[in-house]
């Protein structure tokens, strides 16, 4: 019978949320960090057109969402998969352009009025507020379509062709991935919490394009059928562990330090890991999946320091 990923529980070894211990975030983290993040940045300006590009506004609001900053989370993973794959960054970067753009895309939608209706963003006010939500409709369309464009020009190196890794992409943006979230993400709001529908709607909403862009990133290097397996498991517990801390913010920290509007989750009734939970044990939660991340590193050997300095470093964000 096939295991049903969505139930699984957690491991029980803890990771205390603030206090990773041996594993504390290193200088080398914060180099890697910068490096790669410039690297980033350098070809998201140059994956979508040109601001003066016509029809020119539907570029530059392409460009605003995508260029606003945010933690790169997504395309950094992509290319620390790389890395642990023995491949480069410099080789994940169509991937990774392509699901940062996946990423920008689904932020503008959840921020519609039908949606989550937020007027913040990444501390500037949302697409739909900026240019209204027609354009703001079309430049998610725009960027959702165009991240395809960007990942069918990879080259990725044996064993896969750059259609393997469309294909990742689709599936986890899709109707059965982040949409599948999102669609019950809308369908429990107001609803009493469960906890088989609280771990769908994260593992689905969030988990999938973080799961897609580790694997993507090992594709673009070559890796193996075992690596990208162990970075698919990394993903989906790095994904509920990144969601869960997501509500923990909501509900604890500053519009000013998140960048977006806070305690907007118990103002719409969202289900989220807090209103099941409380603080608390979500906070434990948070922590054991990241210690169940973790562990699915250990075929990377140091190869996987990275991600594994990552996976710590997130468990700490305060925005
Ligand atoms: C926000 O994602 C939406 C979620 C899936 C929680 P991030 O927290 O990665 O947002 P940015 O990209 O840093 O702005
Ligand atoms: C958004 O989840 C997930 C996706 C965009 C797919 P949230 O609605 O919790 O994200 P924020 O809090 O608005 O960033
Ligand atoms: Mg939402
Ligand atoms: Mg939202
Ligand atoms: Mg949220």
């Amino acid at each position: 019978m096939k295991k049903n990923i969505f139930r699984r529980g957690p491991s029980s070894a803890a990771l205390t949320p603030r206090s990773p211990g041996a594993l504390s975030p290193s200088k080398a983290l914060d180099a890697w960090l910068k490096r790669t993040r410039a690297l980033l940045e350098k070809s998201l300006r140059t994956a979508v057109p040109a601001a003066t590009t016509k029809p020119g506004t539907i570029h530059r609001a392409m460009r605003y969402s995508l260029l606003a900053g945010g933690k790169r989370l997504r395309p950094l993973l992509c290319c620390a998969a790389s890395e642990a794959c023995a491949g480069t960054a410099r080789a994940a970067l169509p991937a990774a352009c392509a699901v940062e753009m996946i990423h920008a895309y689904s932020l503008i939608h959840d921020d519609l009025p039908c949606m989550d209706n937020d007027d913040l963003r990444r501390g500037k006010p949302t697409s739909h507020k900026m240019f209204g939500e027609g354009i703001a409709v079309l430049a998610g369309d725009a960027l959702l379509t165009e991240a395809f464009a960007v990942l069918a020009a990879a080259k990725p190196l044996a064993r896969y062709n750059a259609s393997d890794l469309v294909a990742e992409l689709a599936l986890a943006a899709g109707s059965r991935g982040l949409i599948a979230g999102q669609v019950a993400d809308l369908a429990a709001e107001g609803r009493k919490p469960s906890e088989p529908a609280l771990y769908f709607i994260h593992a689905a909403k969030t988990g999938m394009l973080l799961r897609a862009s580790l694997k993507l990133g090992a594709m673009s290097a070559g890796g193996i059928k075992t690596q990208v397996a162990a970075l698919d498991r990394f993903g989906f517990a790095l994904g509920l562990a990144f969601q869960i801390q997501d509500d923990i913010l909501d509900a604890t920290q500053s519009a000013k330090k998140l960048g977006k509007t806070a305690g907007k989750d118990a103002a719409a009734g969202k289900m989220t890991f807090p209103a099941l939970f409380g603080l608390e044990k979500s906070r434990l939660l948070a922590g054991q999946w990241t210690s169940e991340a973790i562990d699915s590193l250990k075929t990377f050997g140091p190869r996987g320091a990275t991600l594994r300095h990552l996976a710590v470093r997130l468990l700490q964000r305060d925005s």
